[in-house]
């Protein structure tokens, strides 16, 4: 009796603490969306780039973002005239496909802010900033008034010479954001350079998870179960 309480307070406990971390994941992603949308006063611009493509995509606005109106991502963002001076994350706007940073007084910014950005085929940027991963990583690069927009990312694996990568057997090259690409495991490959053949083992890592629930909760067990009688001795003299 006392056995099987331990066990399932200590698999509640696990439950819980599994729970709450998804749930601290799930909010700060939540936050981090909103935050973007509201870094700055007023909504995406009337007549703007952004406000354009959220018409034509017919998306909904909600501050500074465009949102598909089924979807959580941000498809377009509108940061322009913001007064930046740094742009640190952008990794909540990661699916955008367009990103209006314009007027803003940025002296410079990574190239690695744009890593994971698959879909991003329109950049504005001001003039001072060069298109992240430079001009080859773009089909076009034109300059208008004070800003430079970045158009139609390029396949960074389909660059002849420089970026295209050598990745390992049973692994391609897959674009991964302005300039970069990482290698893929092919289908049913997986694992450390993709050297592990057949689907994910997620069977016997629910098995192990499970096994060692068991252990932790049967070892707590005997540990209480001493503490138990322990007290029980203790708490027990007037009746020897
Ligand atoms: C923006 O456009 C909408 C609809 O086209 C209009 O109702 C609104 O007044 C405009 N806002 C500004 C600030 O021009
Ligand atoms: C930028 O914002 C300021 C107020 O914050 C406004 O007066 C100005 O007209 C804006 N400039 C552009 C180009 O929208
Ligand atoms: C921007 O420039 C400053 C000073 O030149 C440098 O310290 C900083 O690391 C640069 N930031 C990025 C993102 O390159
Ligand atoms: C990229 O292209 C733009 C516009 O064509 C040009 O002004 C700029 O100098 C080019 N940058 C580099 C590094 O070649």
């Amino acid at each position: 009796m006392i056995a099987r309480v331990c066990i399932c307070t200590s698999f509640t406990v696990y439950l819980f603490n599994i729970l709450f971390i998804l749930s601290t994941i799930y909010v700060d992603c939540l936050s981090t969306d909103a935050q973007l949308c509201q870094m700055c006063e007023g909504a995406v611009q009337n007549q703007s780039a952004v406000w354009s493509f959220c018409q034509a995509a017919e998306g909904r606005i909600e501050g500074r973002c465009c949102f598909h109106d089924a979807e959580e991502n941000i498809l377009g963002l509108d940061l322009s005239n913001c007064s930046l001076r740094q742009v640190e994350d952008l990794h909540a706007a990661a699916a955008a496909v367009i990103i209006d940073l314009s007027s803003n007084p940025i002296s410079n910014m990574s190239d690695f802010i744009f890593q994971g950005f698959n879909n991003l085929s329109h950049l504005i940027l001001p003039i001072n900033l060069e298109c992240p991963g430079g001009n080859t990583s773009w089909d076009r690069v034109d300059v208008k008034d004070d800003t430079r927009l970045c158009e139609g990312q390029r396949n960074a694996c389909n660059q002849t010479g420089q970026m295209s990568l050598d990745c390992p057997e049973n692994s391609i090259c897959m674009p991964y954001g302005p300039g970069f690409s990482q290698c893929s495991c092919v289908h049913n490959f997986h694992g450390y350079k993709c050297l592990r053949e057949g689907n994910f083992p997620m069977l016997e890592v629910l098995a192990i998870l499970c096994a060692s629930t068991v252990v932790v909760s049967v070892l707590l067990w005997i540990t209480q179960r001493r503490k138990i009688k322990d007290i029980s001795l203790l708490g027990s003299p007037g009746s020897w």
